[in-house]
């Protein structure tokens, strides 16, 4: 039992005896030892008392009690959980967590001893002191490791023994935020400074209280709605703890330590679709949330719905709710308006400024870009993520150059990820990653594939295996399979699901093997990443199938109402099976906009249509974005509508929407951009007036956009103009 050495059993005074002993090295006096436990009875009694008791003793350890006239001790060591905690503490804090600490001595409480009782509540109260700077020493160390889980688990373990301890509750908010539940999060912080309130009247540190902010105010994934029917219904949510990538997380850590000291830094986040790019991206993210940093994100699509300058817009939009956005001087919050409109509604004072814009302040721009990310950056320092880089914009590219220029002793970190077979030779990107690469604070992670251990760390814990051994060859298969990517893990376990291979137990949630393995054997692990995917897709119901084609032709994301428009259904109806997309983890949500899940997804679900069936969808969002504009609900970009037009054959919608692209172009200094869709507008126009006008457009802002006149300071006479003279002649004179 907890406290007590493995002797024979004895009453509750030698026991109480031993117990002292044992813990209080050294010898004792016997006017001590009888006073410790027989304090209340007259001198005689309590000495012949703790006489039959050092007998009994004696009995029970032989020599290891030595006994003189005025002392006891024990003399070598006895067999006890206090010690084997004590030992444990010194050597190996992760086995002395596992002791039941709370239990020590607590069933030695020995009647009518007060000085024992005494004793042994000290000794009680320092032990447990010893296993909280365990528990807390673990969960600090695991936060430092990034095993976000890990440390909620430790942090919670403390402050159930230490509940009003405010580190403890804030390593405990800190990591189950971080680990993704921000809920749980926010419900430790309420709890704990109700709890604090009620016993204390105190409240929570300040660092505290302001993680709580920052976590309220950063939107986390909506969670999902409860799942009805089909596999998916009881198949797991496949969402693992980030394994692997320490020493990755450390060089984002160590550029953040930099930026914190007040300058800016580059690291690029480089590999294969599916490796974990964005899930590497989004753990620091987090982490730097919660340190305090102010975090901004854009993303790049695929099929190149350009706006002008599309990713800097979204990381702008960010900006508009970060702290120090309002120490931006007006003139320059104006100049930003012409990218981000909003800007106007939340500083409805601005200063108009004058359309169109002259091609010599093409540099106010860039430059209120980056007075605005100043502004930000001195309230506190940001990081600024872009993910999918290699889909980005030309015109963002060479925009993020100069900020990262411009911005270079600036506290912001530039964070972007990449996967470089994504780039042509001679895309935007491409050239922005070899200039960025030169950086002298620029870091280059290269995320290889995880291997098998790292699988199997995936699958122990998203399948909550208990036996030891468990899942380690289906590890090894699916890594085998794989190469060790995650993306390409996840989407065969779900096959694995759908075919009812496996499942999971209701009340435990762990992992079994289906009832039925039943089907062709072998064929699922053999498939590719793409045939896993799109046999699901295959599988959908008809509606479901259909809403996912247009998502992923939409690409960019699409709203429920233009679902609603395509699908001629209900906004709730369209809502309801993107929803149900969602579930089946295909599609994801944020903020009313609906895309694809990763990326691959989008590339199998594209991959399966014939080019009528994607020339029709094209050309339904086209007219229906047209449509949803005109009727002043939720506008799509131009340059979007006039791509889906051109892509669905809708010539006159592409005709007129590529130029106010080109013309909103225009008026962000986009001159390249301008011309790329005065370009489609050509190739769409009908008639010689059509034509004309594009034409004109074309040779003004190729006028913009370098063609520069000289200057008459430096205008040479023509040739041809100088008279001939005399001495021109340099032929034999005639004599
Ligand atoms: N180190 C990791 N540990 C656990 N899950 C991971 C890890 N890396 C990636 N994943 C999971 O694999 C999937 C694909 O990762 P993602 O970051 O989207 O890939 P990428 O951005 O490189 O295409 C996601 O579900 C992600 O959560
Ligand atoms: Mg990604």
């Amino acid at each position: 039992m907890a406290g007590r050495p493995a002797v024979p059993p004895l009453g509750v005074k030698p026991l109480a005896l031993l117990a002292f002993l044992a813990l209080e090295h050294g010898p004792h006096s016997r006017e001590r030892l009888a006073a410790l436990l027989w304090g209340e009875h007259p001198d005689a009694a309590a000495r012949a008392s703790l006489r039959q008791a050092v007998m009994q003793l004696r009995d029970a350890l032989g020599d290891t009690l030595r006994v003189t006239r005025d002392a006891v001790e024990l003399a070598g060591p006895v067999d006890c959980d206090v010690h084997a905690f004590l030992r444990a503490a010194a050597e190996d804090p992760q086995a002395a967590s596992a002791f039941d600490v709370p239990r020590f001595l607590t069933d030695l409480s020995v009647r009518h001893s007060p000085a024992f009782d005494e004793w042994a509540s000290a000794k009680r109260e320092e032990l447990l002191r010893r296993y909280r700077e365990i528990l807390a020493a673990r969960a600090r160390e695991a936060m430092g490791r990034w095993q976000w889980r890990d440390a909620a688990t430790d942090a919670a373990r403390w402050l159930a023994w230490e509940p009003l301890a405010d580190e403890a509750a804030r390593l405990l908010v800190e990591a189950r935020y971080l680990a993704g539940d921000r809920t749980g999060a926010l419900a430790c912080f309420a709890e704990f400074r109700d709890r604090l309130q009620a016993e204390t009247g105190g409240t929570p540190s300040r660092a505290l209280v302001q993680l709580a902010r920052k976590i309220e105010t950063h939107q986390g994934a909506r969670p999902t709605r409860p799942i009805t029917d089909e596999w998916y219904t009881w198949a797991p949510a496949f969402e693992a703890g980030l394994v692997g990538r320490t020493a990755d997380l450390e060089i984002l850590k160590k550029a953040w330590r930099g930026v914190q000291r007040g300058s800016g830094r580059v690291v690029l986040i480089e590999g294969e679709a599916g490796v974990g790019k964005t899930r590497l991206a989004d753990e620091f993210l987090r982490w730097t949330l919660a340190e305090a940093g102010t975090v901004l994100r854009a993303h790049g699509y695929d099929a190149r719905a350009g706006v002008p300058y599309g990713p800097v817009v979204e990381v702008l939009r960010d900006a508009l709710e970060a702290p120090g956005l309002a120490g931006t001087d007006p003139q320059w919050l104006a100049e930003v308006a012409r990218l981000l409109p909003e800007i106007r509604q939340r500083f409805p004072g601005l200063p108009e400024i004058t359309p169109p814009p002259a091609p010599a302040e093409a540099w106010r721009l860039f430059e209120a870009v980056a007075q605005l990310l100043l502004a930000v950056a001195a309230e506190q320092p940001i990081a600024v993520a872009f993910d999918d880089l290699h889909w980005c914009d030309g015109d963002s590219c060479n925009l993020l150059h100069f900020l990262t220029r411009r911005l270079e002793d600036a506290p912001v970190l530039w964070c972007a990820t990449l996967t470089l077979g994504e780039l042509r030779r001679e895309a935007p990107a491409t050239r922005l990653c070899r200039a960025l690469r030169v950086k002298a604070r620029a870091a280059v992670i290269t995320l290889g594939p995880l291997g098998e251990q790292e699988i199997w760390r995936m699958i122990r814990e998203m399948g909550h295996v208990s036996a030891p051994t468990g899942g380690r060859r289906l590890a090894a298969r699916l890594h085998e399979v794989t190469g060790g990517n995650p993306f390409y893990v996840i989407e065969l376990l779900k096959t694995l699901f759908a075919r009812g291979w496996l499942t999971t137990d209701a009340a435990s949630g762990e992992w079994l093997v289906g009832p039925t393995p039943t089907g062709t054997a072998d064929i699922a692990m053999s498939l590719s990443v793409h045939d896993a995917i799109a046999e699901r897709i295959e599988s959908l119901p008809p509606d479901l199938h259909d809403v996912l084609l247009t998502i992923a032709v939409a690409d960019a994301g699409c709203w429920a109402s233009v679902l609603s428009h395509v699908h001629g259904i209900s906004r709730l109806r369209a809502a309801t099976l993107a929803d149900e997309l969602a579930e089946r983890r295909l599609v994801k949500e944020e903020e009313g906009v609906y895309r694809c899940a990763h990326p691959v997804i989008a590339r199998v679900v594209r991959g399966g249509l014939t080019t009528s069936r994607r020339h029709e969808l094209h050309r339904a969002i086209a007219v229906t974005l047209d449509h949803l504009a005109a009727e002043g609900g939720q506008a799509a970009p131009p340059s979007e509508i006039a791509r889906h037009a051109e892509a669905g054959g809708e010539r006159g919608l592409a005709y007129r929407q590529s130029r106010r692209a080109s013309d909103a172009a225009r008026q962000r200094y986009a001159y390249e951009e301008a011309l790329a869709w005065l370009d489609l507008a050509a190739a769409m126009a009908v008639g010689p007036e059509e034509s004309d006008a594009v034409n004109r457009l074309t040779a003004e802002i190729l006028g913009m956009a370098g063609w520069r006149e000289v200057p008459a300071s430096v205008r040479r006479p023509e040739p041809g103009h100088r008279e001939i003279e005399q001495q021109d002649l340099d032929l034999p004179v005639h004599s």
